[in-house]
């Protein structure tokens, strides 16, 4: 079907007829999700993919994508009835689709810089099975501009031009861990076009899968702009609660307390403090605009700055309090509770923990860490495995994950193999009173002392 030259109303009913082949670059942890979304709502999909075990698990009709609720019933049910399928033949795959969608990942090089070399790669593949009335989206998150200066060139070197095809950026608005729910509409999809007839018809597509609709923004390089900018709103905001929070710890007041009490008024929004930002998102996407622009974006800059330092000190809290037990840093055996950025999701991308594993053992300490979802892996990051029941003469933990599971740690028992039990509470969950009635001292990040208030 020419998607791009038809009515949006008949793009909606050639979903429904099976009459529609899409093309899904990339099948990760959201470019699955997204296929098998497709493929459900009646579309033919073929997922692309470099990675050829993940093409044979997915034409075996099998997930590979842990930790996403509904994604493996889908895969199967799409795949047994031969509306999902996976190759590694990007450019076959290209030609016997009219929807490409490009959703590989974008990274940052040694200097910060994007790296939008996958993406790149891809278009090039799609520009040599492009046909005319084919459309093709980019998902990835993207550098305001890149769309319609960079991949828009790269698909009229097929000899097309825009308006034989059409091109939008619909960004990817989900968090792993609920890839579905967010893409059937959590929130609304955003769709923009490098012209108004590709607007049109991203909003024929989604409004296919979308519960909660689509807003059509001016141009892809809006859609582009209001994804990149969702994560540095959060970044910016982060480091103005972290900073609060270390001016808290000065004033020797409570900095949560204050923050909540703050939040009464409806234009405070002060965030939680913390012992840093991870993930492949919110420290990742701040770069897509100062490195980019010529802007001043000296804000950005700092915020970064303030995020990356909440490591450091956190290494600093638990140094000050050993140094006041008369131990040292350099020596003292030091575990690191959790190591994914996110509390209770199998990701490690950017995560606080690993630079407080890394600035440890730069000081000299032995580092130990348990993550109830990585086990082992923990070991890639340089620190010693280590189960609860089977740690000794521990001096310091410091809790750099949300895992519900460290709210209904047994203390007591991890006490009595503690041989100072100083515990350094990143992510502010743990409940200090019980934590204390069982002889341990308790310091939160960002100057959140409740003790010395007593
Ligand atoms: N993971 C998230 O929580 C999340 C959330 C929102 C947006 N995003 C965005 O979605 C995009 C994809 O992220 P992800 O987490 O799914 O990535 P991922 O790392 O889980 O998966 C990427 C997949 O792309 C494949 N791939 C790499 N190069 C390829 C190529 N040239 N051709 C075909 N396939 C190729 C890889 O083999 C892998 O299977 C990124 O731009 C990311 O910013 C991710």
């Amino acid at each position: 079907m020419k998607v791009y030259h038809s009515k949006p109303g008949e793009i909606i009913d050639a979903f429904g007829k099976g009459d529609i082949c899409v093309a899904v670059y990339g099948l990760g942890k959201m470019g699955l999700p997204i296929a098998a979304v497709f493929a459900d709502k009646g579309a033919n999909v073929v997922g692309v993919d470099i990675d050829k075990n993940v093409v044979s698990k997915i034409n075996s009709g099998k997930n590979y994508v842990q930790g996403e609720p509904g994604l493996s019933k889908l895969v199967k049910r799409n795949v047994e009835v031969g509306r999902l399928s996976a190759t590694a033949d990007a450019i076959g795959a290209a030609k016997k689709s009219d929807v490409m969608i490009v959703i590989v990942p974008t990274f940052l090089d040694e200097h910060n810089k994007p790296d939008l070399s996958l993406v790149i790669s891809v278009c090039k593949d799609i520009s040599k099975g492009l046909k005319p009335g084919d459309f093709v989206i980019s998902e990835s998150t993207l550098p305001p501009k890149t769309t319609a200066d960079v991949i828009l060139p790269i698909l009229e070197q097929s000899d097309l031009k825009l308006g034989d095809f059409g091109l939008a950026h619909c960004p990817e608005r989900t968090s792993s861990g609920r890839a579905i729910k967010d893409i059937l509409g959590a929130y609304p999809k955003i769709v923009g076009g490098v012209d108004k007839k590709s607007t049109e018809t991203a909003k024929a597509i989604y409004t296919v899968i979308n519960k909660r609709g689509v807003i059509e923004v001016s141009d892809a390089t809006t859609a582009e702009a209001v994804k990149v900018f969702e994560g540095i709103y959060r970044d910016v905001n982060i480091a103005l609660s972290n900073q609060l929070a270390i001016v808290c710890k000065e004033l020797g007041i409570n900095a949560i307390e204050t923050f909540n009490i703050a939040n009464t008024q409806p234009y405070s929004h002060l965030h939680m403090p913390g012992c840093g930002v991870g993930g492949h998102c919110i420290p990742v996407y701040p770069y897509f605009i100062t490195k980019t622009v010529e802007s001043d974006t000296s804000l950005l800059n700092l915020s970064r700055k303030v995020n990356d330092y909440m490591a450091q000190y956190t290494v600093e809290i638990a140094e000050d309090e050993l140094n006041r037990a008369g131990c040292k840093l350099k020596g003292s055996n030091v575990l690191i509770l959790g190591v994914t950025y996110r509390g209770d999701v199998k990701e490690t991308r950017c995560s606080p923990a690993v630079s407080i594993i890394n600035i440890l053992k730069s000081k000299g300490s032995n580092v130990f860490s348990w993550d109830p979802l990585l086990k082992k892996e923990v070991e890639e990051f340089g620190a010693i495995y280590s189960r609860l029941n089977e740690i000794e003469d521990i001096d310091a933990i410091i809790l750099a994950s949300d895992h519900k599971e460290f709210k209904n740690l047994n203390w007591d028992e991890i006490g009595k193999r503690m041989r100072n039990k100083i515990v350094v509470d990143g992510r502010g969950i743990l409940d200090a009173d019980l934590l204390r009635s069982s002889g341990f001292k308790v310091l939160y990040v960002g100057g959140f002392f409740k003790e010395t208030q007593n």
